[in-house]
């Protein structure tokens, strides 16, 4: 057996959001916000019409949580803040005390327990007042979501250190505002998902300044934003072709936000010219993907204090001929799958724990060597779950090999890790047929019990021993 240590202090967590744990969706208070609206139409765009209004009733049955996360002995949670339960119409006119309470209960709770907060300021759910007066698509948003952060700051950061703005900026841009199959389903092929993006950089942008001027002094916290990307390989290494669609497939996903914030405030070339190359043709007398002013990218870029990374799995890229106004037919590139990879609960979710790896170092050499938290990583089981997941367990232990091997042989500064997630939860469209959880919830029960998977009880010694045992 060898024993593979993580370095000193290496941050051991598991990650939730708001709307896919709280329920509470109406109490005390709370604004709408919307995931309320759209789980309540119905029309089948959830897995049997379910909805949040209940999910784990981590509202009030926070403290069931912390018992889990003091079963696993974690270090850090990550959870996020239910903007309209914290300011029910959107903006700081009217702020709502008992969402205050709430998180401030939860904070002052884990930090008593020695676990270090990472919170989330945007996880999928907009308020609905915002949303109605365009949400992401529109450049108002900026200033609202600024003046969140500044709240969030202000009320917290004398308590919380580490911050991320927003959640997966590209899954929520793509599959809300393009596809329209997320919240709030108002999709625009080829428009929406890059004004969404767009108004996302420059509110992520004036959220990391509003704390670096005010806040950052005093309460010498850090903020950044969670970007989440697959792996990608070309589908033939020797294919001319294929390698150029894999590299425009990690452009439009990764570079599109990193390349911003961590380089240079500016889209890579290669989308800027694509897609105005395309609006060109389509009649359009400007592009697509909207430009930043000089001001503006002098604003976004450098503003993130560390890298956090997203990463489910991996895709082999060929390229793409599609035509009409989409992200995808710009980006001209499609991922599929390797037949060979296990499927992990979920049709989308291959397990590819080297493409972690691969996907570390190539943030490292390419963003400026950055530290690196994996702020999300995790497999599901489909309905009904067993909790001997030693298979299961077995995908989180190689996908761990790999991380060590970025810190050990690639020197990638990996500084901790978050299992996504602590809890089986409401998982957007798939509702609760997929479990991604550490532990498992009963739904069916009024009290909502959580008992720890086999991988729960397995990760409780990593954290513990600060090491991995591999066979
Ligand atoms: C991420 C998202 C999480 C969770 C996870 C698993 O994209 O941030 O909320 O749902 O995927 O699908």
């Amino acid at each position: 057996m060898d024993s593979l240590q993580f370095p000193e202090s290496f941050a051991w967590g598991a990650a939730t959001a708001a709307y896919q744990i709280e329920g509470g969706w109406d109490t005390d208070g709370k604004g709408r916000n919307i995931w309320d609206t759209f789980t309540h139409q119905g029309g089948d765009r959830v897995f049997k019409n379910q909805t949040g209004d209940v999910a784990c009733g981590s509202y009030t049955l926070w403290e069931e949580d912390l018992k889990c996360i003091k079963q696993l002995g974690l270090t850090h949670y990550r959870f996020s803040l239910s903007w309209s339960r914290l300011l029910p119409d959107g903006t700081t006119g009217f702020i709502n005390q008992k969402g205050v309470d709430y998180y401030n209960k939860l904070i002052d709770a884990l930090l008593t327990m020695n676990v270090t907060p990472l919170v989330t300021l945007y996880h999928f759910d907009m308020p609905q007042a915002i949303e109605d007066q365009g949400g992401w698509t529109s450049e108002k948003t900026v200033e609202v979501f600024e003046k969140y952060a500044h709240f969030c700051y202000s009320t917290f950061g004398d308590r919380v250190k580490l911050w991320i703005t927003i959640n997966e900026p590209y899954v929520f841009s793509k599959l809300s505002y393009e596809q329209g199959l997320l919240a709030p389903g108002k999709g625009e092929p080829g428009v929406g998902a890059y004004q969404s993006g767009h108004n996302m950089l420059k509110a992520h942008a004036k959220a990391w300044h509003t704390y670096n001027t005010f806040f950052k002094e005093k309460q010498k916290g850090l903020v950044s934003i969670a970007l989440d990307s697959d792996w990608a390989e070309p589908l033939d290494p020797n294919s001319v072709d294929d390698k150029e669609a894999c590299e425009r497939y990690l452009t439009f996903r990764l570079h599109w936000f990193a390349k911003p914030i961590f380089i240079d405030g500016d889209y890579p070339a290669v989308m800027k010219s694509e897609i105005s190359r395309k609006s060109k043709a389509e009649g359009l007398t400007t592009s697509r993907l909207p430009e930043f002013t000089d001001d503006e990218k002098s604003m976004i870029k450098g503003t993130a204090d560390f890298f956090c990374l997203n990463y489910y799995t991996t895709r082999k890229v060929i390229p793409l001929k599609q035509r009409g106004p989409s992200y995808d037919s710009d980006m001209g590139a499609e991922g599929i799958k390797d037949p060979e990879w296990p499927e992990s609960g979920v049709e989308w979710l291959a397990v590819v724990p080297w493409g972690l790896r691969k996907l570390l170092a190539y943030i490292k050499d390419t963003f400026g060597d950055p530290n690196i938290y994996i702020t999300e990583n995790g497999f599901a089981q489909s309905d009904p779950p067993i909790l001997q997941d030693t298979h299961r367990w077995g995908y989180f232990q190689e996908t761990l090999v790999e991380v060590l091997k970025a810190i050990n042989q690639d020197g990638v500064k990996v500084k901790g890790y978050f299992a996504w997630s602590l809890l089986d939860n409401f998982e957007w469209n798939s509702g609760y047929s997929i479990r991604f959880g550490l532990f498992h919830v009963d739904f069916n029960q009024p009290n909502l019990p959580r008992t720890p998977y086999f991988s729960a009880i397995q990760y409780a010694k990593v954290v513990k021993g600060n090491e991995l045992i591999s066979k």
